[in-house]
C-alpha cells in the first residue's frame, strides 16, 4: 500500500491506496474553508497551523493499514511553502521510521491522475486544469510527457470567483457560491469584456474580468441581491466565454479524441456543459473526476504516486524540497 498526503493549500488530506490494484482504501480530507472564509481567501499560517493540528489526526485515522506501507507519497509542489512543509515533515518522519521510499508529488499532476482513481491512466488527453492557482491546457501523453499549451497571464480561473465573491462580500471559497448565485440572475443586463477576443494569443487573463466586476459592483453599490445574481451571471458567463475561446483554438490546432477537465473549478455544471457541447462539436470524448476527487484530496496523490512508484521516483527524505513555483513543473 501507499499513503499519501495533501495539504498544499486549505484541506488536509490522507490516502491509502493498494498499489497493484490501485484500489483506494482510505481516504479523509479535512477542509479548512470555514477557518479561512471570514477573511475571503487563505490565510497561510493559519493554514499551517490547521495541517499542524489536523494532518496527524488523520494518520491516527489511518492506523490500521501503517504496517502494510511500501511508500509515502506527498505533494512537494507547487503551493503554499508553510502548508506543503507541514505534509513533507509527515511524510519524511514516516519514511525515516518505517524504512520506506518518499515520492514526491507535483500538485498539477495530481489533479491530472485525479481522473484515474480506481483506473489505469489512458493518455494520450488533452487537460484543462482550472483550480484556485492555476488555469491550464496540458498535452498529456504520459507521467513524463506532459507539455503547457496555455496558461494564464495573471489571475487564475477559479481565483477570479473567489474575488468576485470576495468584492461581493460573499465569503470564500467563491467558485460554489457565485455558481450558485449565476442560476438566479440575468446574464444579459450587465456585458463584461471577454480577455484577448481579437488577439491571436493562446493563452488566458482573468485581471481585466476581476477589474470590470469591481467597477460593476461600485457602480451598483449598495448591491440588492438580484443585482448581486445578475454581476455574478454576468462574470460567470465572461468567465466561461473566455475559457472556452481558447480552448477551442486549441482544439482546432489539435483535434484531441480525448479532452478532461480537472481541478476545483472544473466541479461547476455551466463549465460541465460548456465543454460537453465543444467535445460534442469535436467528436472528443469528455473526462470529468469524480466530483469529490475534483478540489484537493490525497486520493489522486496516491495514485500519482503509484505511477511514479513503479518508474522508481523516489526522494530523499532528508533532502525533499517544497516549492511555490509553478514554471518547472513536469
Ligand atoms: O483544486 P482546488 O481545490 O485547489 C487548488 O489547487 O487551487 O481549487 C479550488 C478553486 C477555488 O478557487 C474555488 O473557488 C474553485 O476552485 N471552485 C469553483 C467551483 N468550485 C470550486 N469555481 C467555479 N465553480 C465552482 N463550482
Ligand atoms: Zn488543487
Amino acid at each position: 500500500m501507499i499513503l499519501s498526503i495533501e495539504s498544499s493549500c486549505d484541506d488536509s488530506a490522507i490516502a491509502v491506496t493498494e498499489i497493484d490494484t490501485k484500489r483506494l482504501l482510505f481516504h479523509r480530507k479535512i477542509s479548512q474553508e470555514a477557518a479561512h472564509a471570514q477573511y475571503g481567501g487563505v490565510v497561510p499560517e493559519l493554514a499551517s497551523r490547521l495541517h499542524a493540528v489536523d494532518l496527524p489526526r488523520l494518520l491516527g485515522e489511518a492506523k490500521p493499514y501503517l504496517d502494510d506501507l511500501r511508500a509515502v507519497a506527498v505533494t512537494n509542489a507547487p503551493g503554499l511553502s508553510v502548508t506543503l512543509l507541514e505534509g513533507v515533515a509527515m511524510a519524511q518522519a514516516l519514511s525515516i521510521a518505517k524504512g520506506i521510499p518518499i515520492i514526491a508529488v507535483n500538485h498539477l499532476k495530481a489533479h491530472i491522475y485525479s481522473l484515474f482513481i480506481e483506473k489505469e491512466a489512458r493518455f494520450p488527453m488533452l487537460v484543462l486544469l482550472i483550480s484556485g492557482g492555476h488555469t491550464m491546457v496540458l498535452d498529456v501523453r504520459g507521467f513524463d510527457n506532459i507539455t503547457i499549451l496555455a496558461t494564464t497571464m495573471d489571475d487564475s480561473f477559479g481565483e477570479s470567483f473567489d474575488k468576485t465573491a470576495k468584492m461581493m462580500g460573499l465569503g470564500y471559497p467563491g467558485g460554489p457560491v457565485i455558481e450558485k448565485l449565476a442560476q438566479k440572475g440575468d446574464p444579459e443586463r450587465f456585458t463584461l469584456p471577454i480577455p484577448l477576443l481579437h488577439s491571436p494569443k493562446i493563452a488566458f487573463s482573468y485581471s481585466g474580468i476581476k477589474n470590470a466586476v469591481r467597477l460593476l459592483v461600485e457602480a451598483n453599490k449598495p448591491l440588492d441581491e438580484q443585482t448581486k445574481a445578475d454581476i455574478a451571471a454576468a462574470f460567470q458567463k465572461a468567465a466561461i466565454t473566455h475559457l472556452l475561446h481558447k480552448t477551442k483554438k486549441i482544439f482546432q490546432q489539435t483535434n484531441p479524441r480525448d479532452f478532461a477537465i480537472v481541478g476545483g473549478a472544473s466541479a461547476n455544471t455551466a463549465v460541465r456543459e460548456a465543454f460537453a457541447n465543444l467535445c460534442a462539436e469535436f467528436g472528443a470524448t469528455l473526462h470529468l473526476a469524480e466530483l469529490q476527487y475534483c478540489s484537493d484530496n490525497a486520493a489522486m496523490v496516491g495514485r500519482c504516486g503509484i505511477d511514479a512508484f513503479f518508474l522508481e521516483r523516489f526522494s530523499d527524505a532528508l533532502s525533499i524540497e517544497v516549492s511555490p513555483r509553478t514554471d518547472k513543473i513536469f
